[in-house]
């Protein structure tokens, strides 16, 4: 077995996103982390300081406003905490954004990552864990899992590009001998997560009563994971994964679309005290996505056998500590909508 690596200074890229805050929220609440976590991230529209407001004030925890291209910025701040473990999750992440306009997701995806590889190239002494996604392996048909030898067949710019970034982090590994380990996620949700996203928006329309847009019948389906299980697998694959190795994750709990939209919509009734057809009226069949992949599934065996890793949020229970979660923060939802929280950040950060 590997030696356990010993994580102590910390750069976290795109740590003001979903997935990368609840990963430090959970690093700094969850985990005897005892070092300092560096959250390096642009604050894009998808990046929101109000997502780390619960540990913004712990002595472990420093932000630095960076881009991933700006290669010079970042090899200063690897320098100046003299960082030992880089886990890089800033990415541009939604499909319909990349089919509208993919240069930004190959700027940010391809070359971000790229200049993040050149930096640990001269100081190979960083460790570098990529987060990536269950996208790269392309569309499943009824049956059968993504496992980690699935060849790769992207089909939409935004897999495309999470494809280019891992296939250079491997290439990167074998040529420059870098410590890299890379985990393909399947879909997440939870807390904090921009409501431009099925689950969430899903939630925030229903609340608002507004229309509920079904791409095509809703059949489509995606496997999913709650994302604190997500941060539990990351802290382990950052200490534990095997030095250029793969995992999935995922969370075994398949559903079609519209059976997450008929679920949520009857979670909200309940808490508002409706009738669930009072918000299952608001389902809207939209044009579909252009490429829809019909459906993921992972196979994260590897991860459970190897190294012990299971989710502990069944998707019913993620599901009703999600909603319950938005409807419990409406000044969250609130400032995100009227984008109030980039005007915080700029008189923070004088854009
Ligand atoms: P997100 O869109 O919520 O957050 C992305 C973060 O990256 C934001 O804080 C943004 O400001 C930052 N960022 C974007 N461009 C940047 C740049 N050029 N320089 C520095 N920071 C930049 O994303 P997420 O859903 O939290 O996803 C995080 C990672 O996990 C991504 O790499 C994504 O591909 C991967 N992933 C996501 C899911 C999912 O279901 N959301 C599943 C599997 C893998
Ligand atoms: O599988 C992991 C991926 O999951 C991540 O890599 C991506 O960053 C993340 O955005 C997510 O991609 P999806 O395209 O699967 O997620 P999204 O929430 O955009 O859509 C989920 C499904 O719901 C998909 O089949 C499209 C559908 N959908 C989505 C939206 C936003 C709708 O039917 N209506 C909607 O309004």
């Amino acid at each position: 077995m590997n030696r356990e690596r010993n994580v102590q200074r910390l750069l976290v890229t795109g740590g003001a996103g979903f997935i990368g805050s609840a990963f430090i929220r959970y690093l700094m609440t969850k985990t005897p982390f005892q070092g300092i976590c560096v959250n390096y991230d642009a604050l894009t529209y998808a990046g929101n300081l109000d997502n780390l407001i619960p540990v913004a004030d712990d002595p472990r925890y420093r932000f630095v406003r960076g881009d991933i291209c700006d290669e010079s910025l970042v090899e200063t701040v690897c320098g100046q905490y003299e960082i030992d473990t880089l886990i890089h999750f800033a990415a541009e992440t939604h499909v319909d954004r990349s089919i509208l306009g993919p240069q930004a997701f190959m700027e940010t995806n391809v070359l971000g990552t790229f200049h993040l590889l050149e930096v640990i190239r001269r100081h190979p002494r960083i460790h570098f864990h990529h987060v990536s996604t269950d996208e790269v392996y392309g569309c499943l048909g009824e049956t059968g899992s993504f496992t980690e030898t699935t060849p790769y067949a992207p089909r939409s710019p935004y897999s495309a590009s999470k494809a280019s970034s891992d296939h250079l982090v491997r290439s990167y590994s074998e040529t420059y001998g870098i410590s890299t380990c890379i985990s393909n996620c399947s879909n997440n949700y939870g807390p904090y997560q921009f409501p431009e996203k099925l689950i969430p928006l899903m939630i925030v329309n229903c609340w608002r009563g507004r229309p509920l847009p079904v791409y095509g019948q809703g059949h489509n389906v995606r496997d999913w994971l709650y994302v604190d299980d997500h941060a539990a697998a990351l802290w382990l694959l950052l200490r534990q994964g095997k030095k250029g190795d793969t995992y999935n994750i995922g969370g075994n709990e398949e559903r079609r679309n519209i059976d997450i939209v008929h679920a949520v919509a009857e979670l909200v009734a309940e808490k508002r005290g409706l009738h669930p057809n009072e918000l299952l009226r608001l389902i809207t069949y939209v044009r579909d996505r252009p490429g829809h992949d019909y459906r993921y599934s992972i196979d994260s065996s590897k991860l459970r056998e190897t190294l012990n890793w299971h989710p502990h949020h069944s998707f019913n229970q993620g599901l009703h500590a999600t909603v319950e979660w938005y409807l419990n923060h409406e000044s969250w939802i609130e400032r995100v909508e009227s984008g109030a929280y980039k005007e915080w950040i700029a008189q923070q950060y004088a854009l």
